[in-house]
């Protein structure tokens, strides 16, 4: 098979908001490719429907650094969370500047609030389309040094003497070497892993992969984020916190306000409300009725309600996984140990949303973070030199046994023995030299999920606590 050649400065592996991020702010004489494994606009920063937190408004951000690290129980990383929340007025400003626009009620902004947030102090765009508006005006902003690709899996990185200085892919079924001075990871997380996700499909944990083949350290894996929320139909959607944070309450069948025992009831943090929602059996709703102006703050979830035929005041809802907080470690300029290497967004390990993120913190951090790596970036030299791949050489139908059983441990109280089950039947497959673009994507899913289990079963005997972040229900002082 031919080896399609490109080369440029620096490789961004994602086009999501840290990707797209890291380029606009890399130095216009230095060649940017930037990769999509699918389309470019397939990203999770595409569906963010509450927006970016920011203390715009208060005088300082203590307060955003306090809702930040109650969320996450106090596992959050206060140095990394100050370098996150110093930022959110700057962060609107700057994105003003590329030309995004946020909603606004009269003279001032309109802004949403969400579970475990003291205050109203979410921006977003086009009621609950926010992704898309923001990433539509930051991708026309990129600048003539950045070349997208769409369609390029990545299958692995190439290290020559301990540097990383490109990546093997394919684009479609094309297998193509891409020469680069330094790497950025920014692959997104994992939801795709599972049926019950808010992600996009083809969001599978590649970089964790990728980042460890070539001996960059992962942290916390098991930190992984159910959102309470998702439309329980046959296709799960998001179903934004900001529809709480607008005065909407989880019921039961009964019209039993499920989170009444919480001091923050609905708004309560995200894993605590997800916890009560799995632990109940029977259908839980949104009661939007006391929600005013529904239809012009929420058009997605309007229409959505309206081609499904769903009752928009009372709206059937389940959880699902939707972000992972453990990554790829880096350190507070995006760097991993392995020269070359950088990693951002949410395949990275900040530390800012320790073992239960704050809702609406994840777009902030691809922002405060893509500038500070686009800020840190050394470019390595080196010789023209390609890396051989290998894959799991099995057929697409067990595969997709594989992957069916993913779905029975990767779930919000983890199921141990399915868990070692699903090692068990993965530890031994074979290995092909003779890769294809199929083969390379099977074996990346199957390897993001086998990292997984062996980093919770490995924290299960190390740390049984921490399976379980959060046992009893921390109020405010
Ligand atoms: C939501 O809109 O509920 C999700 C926001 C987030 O995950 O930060």
């Amino acid at each position: 098979m031919s080896l399609h050649k490109e080369k440029a400065d620096i490789l961004i592996i994602g086009t999501g908001l840290a990707a797209v991020t890291t380029a606009l702010h890399i130095p216009s004489d230095l060649s940017v490719i930037l990769v999509s494994k699918s389309e470019l606009t397939e990203t999770n920063s595409d569906l963010a429907q509450g927006g970016i937190a920011s203390s715009y408004l208060e005088e300082t951000s203590e307060a955003h650094k306090a809702d930040t690290m109650f969320a996450s129980n106090m596992t959050s990383c206060i140095e990394r969370v100050d370098i996150l929340t110093a930022e959110g007025r700057q962060t609107i400003e700057e994105m003003e500047r590329f030309g995004v626009r946020f909603d606004r009620d009269g003279d001032g902004y309109d802004l949403g609030r969400e579970g475990a947030h003291q205050t109203h102090r979410i921006f977003h765009a086009g009621g609950d389309e926010t992704g898309r508006h923001v990433m539509r005006q930051l991708r026309r902003s990129l600048p003539d040094n950045v070349k997208v690709l769409e369609h390029v899996l990545v299958h692995d990185l190439v290290v020559w003497q301990g540097r990383v200085v490109g990546a093997m892919a394919f684009q479609r079924e094309e297998r193509i070497h891409i020469e680069a001075g330094a790497v950025v990871l920014a692959t997104g997380g994992i939801g795709g892993l599972v049926d019950w996700t808010s992600n996009v499909r083809t969001v599978t944990g590649d970089g964790l992969v990728l980042a460890n083949r070539c001996g960059a350290e992962l942290t916390h894996l098991q930190r992984i984020q159910f959102h309470p929320t998702l439309l329980a139909t046959e296709e799960p959607r998001l179903v934004t916190e900001a529809l709480r944070g607008a005065g909407a309450t989880l019921i039961d069948a009964d019209g039993r306000h499920v989170m009444a025992h919480h001091l923050l009831g609905s708004l309560a943090p995200r894993d605590e409300v997800a916890r009560v929602l799995t632990e109940r059996n029977g259908p839980i709703y949104l009661d939007t009725t006391n929600v005013t102006r529904l239809h012009d703050r929420f058009p997605k979830l309007a229409l959505t309600c309206d081609e499904l035929g769903i009752d928009l005041r009372q709206i059937p809802v389940r959880p699902g996984l939707h972000f992972h907080m453990g990554g790829i470690e880096v350190d507070d300029m995006g760097r991993t140990g392995v020269d070359g290497l950088y990693a951002v967004g949410e395949v990275a390990d900040t530390g800012v949303h320790g073992a239960n993120r704050l809702a609406s913190n994840s777009l902030l951090e691809c922002w405060v973070f893509g500038k500070r790596v686009a800020q840190a970036i050394q470019l390595n030299d080196a010789p023209f030199t390609t890396s051989e791949s290998l894959a799991y050489d099995i057929s697409f139908e067990m595969f997709q046994e594989l992957r069916s059983q993913i779905g029975n441990w990767l779930t919000i109280s983890p199921n141990l023995e399915e868990m070692k089950c699903f090692l068990q039947n993965t530890q031994s497959l074979t290995l092909t030299k003779h890769v294809t673009r199929q083969l390379s994507e099977q074996t990346l899913l199957l390897d993001a999920a086998r990292l997984l289990a062996q980093s919770i079963l490995g924290m299960e005997r190390h740390d049984e606590h921490d399976l379980s972040t959060r046992t009893t229900t921390t109020v405010f002082e």
